[in-house]
């Protein structure tokens, strides 16, 4: 399972870095504007903050295929080491995975909403397929089936693509991805610390404190008595 934090936000990425076990960092061009500042020197901090250990995804902007090839092999060429590209699943987005998945650039296919969207992308080349969870269940639609099938759809087929569950609004639809057969999920840091937070688990650690300090001294831990 990897976690990947879906932000741009270069305080959160520290935090969720130094905190949790995260494998990398997504964001997209609405992420992205919310920070208000140069676009390239943000990704670049960003994969300074990260290194090249974990990766990042970023995502090519242009319409036609052409425009997302071109946008694609400079991101990775100024970006360097563990980038993947993401393309939306229109027409032409297909089009440009094929053609840089020819060139050996890694692909996440993004805005995923139906399981035969992530087929196809996975059939393009795709590394990453990210259906959007919470979009599609604002649409009446159910997320969690979205993954689960597009998870059947890759092992009936052999294909070699990992889900990388996306757009969630909560640590159910966290919870219910994971199960689904999502190999990585991507959330906020917020939701990331809501998945660790439990009342019963903060009054027990604080049980244990105050029944050792009872009896041991207050301040008084295992490394100092
Ligand atoms: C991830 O990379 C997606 O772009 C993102 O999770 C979408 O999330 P949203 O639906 O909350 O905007």
């Amino acid at each position: 399972m990897l976690i990947l934090l879906d932000t741009a936000n270069i305080e959160d990425i520290k935090k969720g870095i130094e905190y949790y076990p995260i494998a990398g960092v997504t964001t997209n061009p609405t992420i992205v504007s919310k920070e208000k500042t140069d676009f390239l020197k943000l990704v670049k901090d960003i994969k300074n903050v990260i290194g090249d250990n974990r990766c990042l995804h970023v995502q090519a902007l242009g319409m036609k295929a052409e425009d997302i090839v071109e946008e694609a092999l400079y991101l990775n060429k100024i970006l360097g080491e563990n980038i993947y590209i993401k393309i939306p699943v229109i027409p032409e987005g297909i089009k440009a995975m094929k053609i840089l998945h020819e060139k050996g650039i890694k692909i996440t296919a993004t805005a995923v909403i139906t399981p035969q969207q992530g087929l196809i992308a996975a059939m393009s080349g795709a590394s990453f397929i990210a259906p959007y969870v919470n979009r599609i269940d604002n649409i009446s639609g159910n997320g969690i089936n979205v993954v689960k099938e597009i998870s059947q759809l890759l092992k009936i087929h052999g294909l070699n693509s990992k889900i990388l569950a996306a757009s969630f609004k909560n640590v159910e639809q966290v919870h219910k991805a994971s199960l689904a057969g999502a190999q990585s999920v991507t959330i906020p840091l917020n939701i990331l610390e809501n998945l660790l937070y439990h009342p019963l688990t903060d009054s027990s650690v604080d049980n244990f404190i105050k029944d050792w300090e009872n009896v041991y001294g207050e301040g008084k831990r295992t490394n100092n008595l």
